[in-house]
């Protein structure tokens, strides 16, 4: 039987889509909270992933080897790092990369040490339940998710795209640094904080994963004012929802 972990990048994201599950069980480990239970037919456990490579590997380590999920999905937000992206998109990953990770001169620069590869793939096969769940919820419409005036506010109209995400232990928010990660990674849609350390763990424990992430900002000078605001008004509709459609198709 299925056993889904899902991971979130935002207290306030995860909060939502702990609010979906019912008989829930709470259990604390190394400052984390695990609620077991059920969303809809399907068993699941949810817990905030906290920011940052390690703390998210600490948190995707613990939701395979003590409560044995047989799947994980990871949700949050990431800055846009290509161009044509836009707030309110919907990335989905098909590879991460660690864009701040470099053993040089050992190995190739961003490869993952005794691991001989720079991307770790991303399941087919939970990538694509995530489209078709994210699909159906663009095709009823965004403001069904955030409610008009959000719709409004963040001039929302969202794509979906499928590709590459990349992770490190940074909040990019200058054009410079965008523009250097890109200049190296030039197939990476977007950057965030956690899914490319997930990614690590599950390759490592053999769990299929997927990484789901709206688009919260353009990673440039402009990321830190909009972030805040972004996360309440709208990430956390959308993580819900999103939670909500995957499990119900599964
Ligand atoms: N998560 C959301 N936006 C981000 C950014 N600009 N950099 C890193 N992680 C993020």
């Amino acid at each position: 039987m299925k056993n889904i972990g899902i991971l979130g990048a935002m207290a306030q994201e995860i909060d939502e889509v702990k609010a979906l599950l019912t008989e829930k069980t709470i259990v604390k480990i190394a400052n984390r909270e695990f609620v077991v239970g059920k969303i809809g037919h399907v068993r699941c456990v949810v817990a905030f992933s906290k920011w940052g490579k390690v703390a998210a590997t600490i948190t995707a380590t613990l939701l395979i080897q003590e409560f044995g999920v047989t799947d994980l999905f990871f949700i949050g937000t990431s800055g846009a790092l290509a161009d044509g992206l836009k707030v309110g998109d919907i990335v989905i990953s098909k590879r991460l990369v660690q864009h701040d990770l470099d053993a040089r001169p050992m190995i190739t620069r961003f490869e993952l040490p005794l691991l001989n590869r720079i991307y770790v793939n991303s399941d087919p096969a939970l990538t694509e339940l995530a489209g078709k769940a994210v699909s159906n919820l663009l095709e009823r419409g965004v403001e069904k998710m955030v409610g008009a005036e959000a719709v409004k506010e963040f001039n929302l109209a969202p794509t979906l795209y499928f590709g590459d995400i990349a992770s490190g232990d940074q909040f990019i928010n200058s054009d410079e640094k965008r523009q250097e990660i890109l200049g190296l990674l030039p197939e990476v849609l977007c950057v965030e904080m956690e899914g490319a350390a997930v990614a690590q763990v599950c390759l490592e424990f053999n769990v299929p994963f997927t990484v789901i992430r709206t688009i919260s900002d353009t990673a440039d000078h402009n990321a830190r004012v909009d972030f805040g605001k972004f996360i309440v008004e709208v990430a956390n509709a959308y993580s819900r929802a999103i939670i909500g459609e995957i499990t119900r198709l599964l």
